[in-house]
C-alpha cells in the first residue's frame, strides 16, 4: 500500500480501511494538523445521541455528507447476567475520555451506542410498551442473512482517519492518551470486540477503492460518486429528520432505533450491461432516465431526489411501459407516512472490508418495523405480477446487492447511554 510515496490524504484515505497500528504509525507521521479537542462539560453535549447533522459538514444544497471514515465495533459485556454498576462507570468514563478528546464533529470524533434485544433479555424486566426492538430477522423470501446479536453497536465515525484509529486505539488499551487527553480506562475492561467493521463515504473515496471483489476490473466508479453505484443518495428531502426518528416518552425518549444490515454488492452487470439511463432508471425511476432528471451522479438534483408523488403512485404504469421499476421509486412507497413526512433516516457507508464491495446501511426509525415496512416497499415483491418484473431482475438494485447480516439496536438518550436498563432507571 505505501510502495509509492503518497500524500498525507492518501495515506489518511487508507489507513482506516487498513487498520491497524502500522497504519495508524503512517497517519501519525503526516498529521500535521491539530484535531479539535473536545469538552469536559457534559451539559453541551446533545442529549440524543444520533444528533448528527449539526455536526457534520453539509453540502452547498444542505444535504448532509456522513463522516468520511467510519468505524462499526460489535461489542459483547465480559460475563453473563445483567451488567454491574461498575461496568456502567467503566464505560462511561471510556465514553467521557472520548468527549473529552475529541470535538463531536466529523472534524473530532462523532459516535453513539446502541443495544440489542439479545441485550435487553440479559434483564427479567421487559423493554416498555411502544419500543419496538424485535430481533433482526431476514426481511425478504429470496436473502438468508447473518444477525448480529452482539450485546452493543458503538459507531464512530470522522473525516481525520487519524482521529478515528486513535480513537480506536484508547478505547482498546492500547493507547495511554487520545488526543493529548489521559486515557483512564478502556471500553475493552468492560467489553470484548466480537466484530470491527470499517468503511467509508465521499466522493473520490470508492474510486480509490474500486480493486475489489464485486467491481469489474474496467475501474466504472465515477471519481465524483460517494458510493460505488455511481450516485449520490441521502438527499435532504428525502431523509427523515432527526426530531422525527426520536422515541418521544417513556424511559427511552430522546433515543430512536436502528438497523445495520450490511450488504455485498457485485456491479459488473450494473456497469457493463446497462447504460446510464438505464442504471438511473433502476436507482431512481424510469422517468428520471426518460426525461433526464439525473446528471453524473445526481449532483444537479440538489436538495430532493426529484421523486413526486405522480412517480411514486405510477410506479404499475412505468413497470408496464419501461418493462423495469426504481429503487428510490419503490422504496418511497414504504418511507412517507399519512401527512407525507420521510419515515426513515439512512446514514450508509461503503466498505472494502475483506476485499468485498460492500454497504455498510445503518437506518434510524422510531421502530424497527417501520424500517421493516421500508424494506419490504423496496422488495417490491407486488409488482411481479407484471411478466417484466422478477424478484430481482429490472426490480431497482436487487440484482446487484446481497444482505450478508442484519441487526437491531437501540440508540437510548445520553443519559443512559452506558448500558440502560429496560426501564431506563
Ligand atoms: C448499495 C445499496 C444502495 C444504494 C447504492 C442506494 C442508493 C439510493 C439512492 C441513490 C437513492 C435515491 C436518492 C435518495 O433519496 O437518497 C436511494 C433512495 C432510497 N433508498 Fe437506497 N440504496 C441502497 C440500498 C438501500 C436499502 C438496503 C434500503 C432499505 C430499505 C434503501 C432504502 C432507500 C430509501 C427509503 C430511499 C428513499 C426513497 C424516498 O423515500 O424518497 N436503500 N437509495
Amino acid at each position: 500500500m505505501f510502495d509509492r510515496p503518497s500524500t498525507r490524504r492518501d495515506v489518511m484515505k487508507a489507513a482506516v480501511a487498513l487498520g491497524g497500528a502500522s497504519a495508524l504509525a503512517a497517519c501519525m507521521d503526516r498529521a500535521d494538523e491539530p484535531v479539535p479537542t473536545g469538552t469536559d462539560d457534559p451539559e453541551s453535549l446533545p442529549e440524543r445521541q444520533h444528533a448528527w447533522n449539526d455536526y457534520l459538514r453539509a453540502d452547498e444544497y444542505g444535504n448532509v455528507d456522513g463522516p468520511r471514515h467510519q468505524l462499526l465495533l460489535y461489542l459483547n459485556l465480559d460475563h453473563d447476567g445483567t451488567p454491574t454498576a461498575e461496568d456502567r462507570e467503566t464505560l462511561e468514563s471510556a465514553l467521557t475520555t472520548l468527549d473529552r478528546a475529541y470535538e463531536r464533529s466529523h472534524e473530532g470524533v462523532i459516535y453513539s451506542i446502541g443495544y440489542s434485544p439479545a441485550y435487553f433479555d440479559r434483564f427479567e424486566e421487559p423493554l416498555p410498551d411502544g419500543i419496538d426492538l424485535p430481533e433482526p430477522r431476514a426481511l425478504a423470501p429470496f436473502e438468508d442473512p447473518q444477525f448480529d446479536r452482539q450485546d452493543a453497536l458503538l459507531h464512530l465515525g470522522s473525516d481525520r482517519a487519524d482521529a478515528l484509529l486513535e480513537a480506536e486505539q484508547a478505547l482498546t488499551g492500547e493507547r495511554d492518551t487520545a488526543n493529548t487527553v489521559t486515557v483512564e480506562t478502556a471500553l475493552t475492561d468492560v467489553v470484548t470486540v466480537a466484530s470491527r467493521r470499517t468503511g467509508f463515504v465521499g466522493a473520490g473515496m470508492p474510486a480509490e477503492r474500486q480493486d475489489v471483489e464485486g467491481i469489474p476490473d474496467s475501474r466504472p466508479v465515477p471519481e465524483a460518486s460517494p458510493l460505488f453505484m455511481g450516485f449520490k443518495a441521502g438527499f435532504a428531502k428525502n431523509q427523515a429528520s432527526e426530531d422525527y426518528v426520536t422515541i418521544d416518552d417513556g424511559p427511552f425518549a430522546g433515543g430512536t432505533t436502528k438497523h445495520v444490515a450490511n450488504i455485498r454488492q457485485r456491479l459488473a452487470d450494473w456497469y457493463e450491461e446497462q447504460d446510464f439511463d438505464e442504471r438511473v432508471a433502476e436507482m431512481f425511476s424510469p422517468t428520471h432516465a426518460a426525461e433526464g432528471m439525473v446528471e453524473g451522479v445526481g449532483e444537479n438534483l440538489g436538495d430532493d431526489s426529484g421523486l413526486t408523488p405522480e412517480i411514486v403512485e405510477t410506479i404499475r404504469e412505468q413497470a408496464s411501459e419501461y418493462g423495469r421499476v426504481g429503487h428510490a421509486q419503490k422504496a418511497a412507497r414504504g418511507n412517507r407516512d399519512a401527512d407525507g413526512n420521510v419515515r426513515v433516516l439512512r446514514r450508509h457507508f461503503e466498505s472494502t472490508d475483506d476485499d468485498v464491495a460492500s454497504l455498510h446501511f445503518p437506518s434510524l426509525q422510531t421502530g424497527i418495523s417501520v424500517f421493516e415496512e421500508v424494506r419490504e416497499a423496496m422488495n417490491g415483491t407486488d409488482l411481479t405480477d407484471n411478466p417484466a418484473i422478477r424478484q430481482r431482475v429490472n426490480n431497482g438494485i436487487l440484482e446487484y446487492i446481497f444482505v450478508r447480516r442484519r441487526g437491531n439496536f437501540l440508540v437510548p438518550p445520553r443519559r443512559i447511554r452506558s448500558f440502560p436498563t429496560p426501564t431506563g432507571e
